[in-house]
């Protein structure tokens, strides 16, 4: 496995690769890697191309007061994890390397999908998720880029990107990996106090219970909600920001569900904010 800092040097690297005809398989990160990001990466690396990671705490995806500066950061243990998931080559710049002036003045501007839900609650937060996203893969050049479900909305704004600028690369969502209750594993979970933790599950109760309801025949999506609020009121200590039944692809709510439809919730536990969601329109 091979480490670098500098956008040059990870060109030089995946051009030599490709020139020996390998596909460049990538997954982005922001590093304090688990569970989650490992099955991507081992999703990554088993289809025989040459897996690249980046390890970037990307600042232009933080709100002023956001977790930014408190954001897990140990680059010794995520290279001992990537190594043994099978990764070929690790990007991990300093922030400097990708903003050179402190600053981008060009962003990629994801409209209305980016400003709902996740962009409502968090403004800027996709803009700067799909600039930092478009440097990555025009720095990586990836046949493949490997992303997960647990950020549905993020798949759907990354997609739309692919699509609008006709980016030569094909996305793979890949299913959110949890912990034996239930919780989505993430980097912020590390953050919850013991008592925040076990209330922290509530949230894929809450999700399931919608679920199972859906799966019983029912479309409405009020009733679905009020299954899962029926749960989260047991659980005060998670403080929902936003629950809501939606298209798959726009995240405008829905009244009805229809193939592919999602429950998705931002709650807080304690300080740390969690997001999740779950498909609920089956047929
Ligand atoms: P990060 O939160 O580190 O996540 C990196 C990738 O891992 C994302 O595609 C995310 O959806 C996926 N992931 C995280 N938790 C997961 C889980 N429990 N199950 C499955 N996949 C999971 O998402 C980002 O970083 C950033 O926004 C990034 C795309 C790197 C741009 O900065």
């Amino acid at each position: 496995m091979r480490v670098f800092r500098t956008i040059p040097q990870v060109r030089q690297e995946l051009a030599g690769a490709r020139r020996d005809g390998r596909s460049i398989e990538f997954v982005p990160t922001m590093g304090a890697l688990h569970a989650g990001h490992l099955q991507l990466i081992r999703t990554a690396a088993g289809s025989g191309g040459l897996t690249v990671i980046s390890v970037f705490v990307n600042p232009l995806q933080f709100g002023p007061s956001e977790d930014f500066e408190v954001y897990p950061r140990d680059l010794d243990a995520d290279l001992a994890l990537a190594l043994e998931a099978g990764v070929d080559v690790v990007f991990a710049p300093p922030a400097a390397e990708m903003y050179p002036s402190g600053q981008v003045q060009t962003r990629v501007e994801p409209g209305p999908l980016g400003q709902i839900l996740e962009g409502d609650h968090r403004p800027g937060h996709f803009a700067g998720v799909a600039t930092v996203c478009a440097k990555l893969f025009h720095i990586v050049g990836p046949d493949r880029v490997y992303l997960g479900r647990k950020d549905a909305q993020q798949v759907a704004v990354l997609g739309q990107m692919v699509r609008d600028l006709n980016l030569p690369v094909e996305l793979v969502a890949c299913p959110t990996v949890r912990e034996p209750d239930g919780l989505a594993m993430s980097s912020r979970n590390r953050r919850l106090a013991p008592d925040e933790r076990r209330e922290a599950s509530a949230i894929y109760e809450a999700l399931q219970a919608a679920a199972s309801h859906a799966e019983e025949g029912e479309a409405s999506a009020a009733r679905l909600l009020s299954r899962a609020r029926r749960v989260l009121d047991q659980h005060p200590a998670v403080r929902v920001q936003y629950l809501e039944v939606v298209h798959p692809q726009t995240f405008e709510p829905v009244d009805t569900v229809s193939s592919g439809a999602l429950i998705v919730v931002a709650a807080h536990v304690g300080s740390v904010r969690l997001i999740d969601n779950c498909i609920v329109g089956t047929a």
